[in-house]
């Protein structure tokens, strides 16, 4: 068990660092297990209609993290931030192997030029993988038990999700690191900040889902394919997935270590609303005249 450490000093930021580059995984996406998929599952993965955006967006990522990390001085934090990079770009390379070895058709776009201020281009990309990271539990949990594809491909996408784990760990350790090194350490004043960029990012979530649901219009993902998630499937059981699931994720890394806060914490009150709610239900059904 590691001693505390004091957030915003310097043993703080060897240990965010050190675990990151610690927890490195080798491996090269083409040389995945892949497996091989039947005609069904072919069709499933085929037609599943956020892989353009998924590519984009770790392309984007790569993009982001490879320019902030040519800013930074500090040798320690670079070598980390540079191993991030390294691994957002192996992301787009993961997913476009997937995209060619089964057949999937993607219109790849070029992306937008990266902002003049990249170290709020950074802090943005940052918090949008929280808000990401932090559903994305929820679904794979959910694609998972639904067996949309078998489990060898799920393997293959836990490596990606273990990753993106690390990433957010890490972020919010640099993110409070930074603010106390620029005297804006204090609890309340990170609270605020970290409020004001989770608005951010998930306004921008809306925006992509909004985006996404104009280009698609439902026309690719059938019905059939939708009721395999969507069997059973609840807001409540949704929100529990991706709350135990963070937990869970959240347990394989060191103790001294800040986590992600803000969505968990948002999650356990709307479950409490959500079982008082159903208790206060069942309680005035049971006693109804
Ligand atoms: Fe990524
Ligand atoms: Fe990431």
């Amino acid at each position: 068990m590691t001693a505390a450490v004091k957030i915003g000093s310097e043993a703080h930021k060897e240990l965010f660092c050190r675990d990151f580059v610690a927890t490195y995984t080798d491996y090269d996406p083409e040389t995945l297990p892949w497996p091989a998929l039947d005609e069904a599952a072919l069709e499933r993965l085929r037609t599943v209609p956020f892989w353009q955006e998924v590519l984009h967006t770790e392309l984007r990522a790569g993009a982001i993290v490879k320019a902030f990390t040519a800013t930074i001085e500090d040798p320690v934090i670079k070598e980390a931030v540079a191993l991030q990079g390294f691994e957002e770009a192996r992301h787009a390379a993961l997913i476009r192997t997937m995209i060619r070895r089964y057949g999937i058709e993607v219109d790849e776009h070029a992306l937008d030029p990266i902002p003049a201020d990249i170290e709020t281009a950074f802090k943005d990309f940052g918090f949008g993988e929280c808000v990401d990271s932090f559903l994305g539990f929820g679904v794979f949990k959910i694609a998972l038990q639904s067996g949309f594809l078998p489990e060898s491909m799920f393997r293959i996408f836990d490596t990606l999700m273990y990753e993106e784990t690390r990433h957010i760990v890490f972020f919010v350790n640099w993110m409070a690191y930074r603010q106390v090194q620029r005297g804006l350490g204090a609890r309340w004043i990170r609270g605020l900040t970290s409020l004001r960029y989770y608005i951010r990012a998930l306004k921008r979530l809306v925006g992509t889902a909004r985006r996404g649901a104009e280009l698609q219009d439902g026309k690719n993902f059938s019905a059939t394919q939708a009721s395999m998630f969507l069997d059973g499937f609840t807001f409540r059981r949704f929100i529990e997935d991706c709350y135990g699931e963070n937990r869970r994720r959240m347990t394989a890394f060191g103790d001294g270590l800040l986590r992600p806060s803000f969505l968990p914490a948002l999650a356990d009150m709307a479950l409490s609303s959500l079982r008082l709610w159903s208790f206060r239900r069942r309680e005035s059904a049971g006693t109804a005249p």
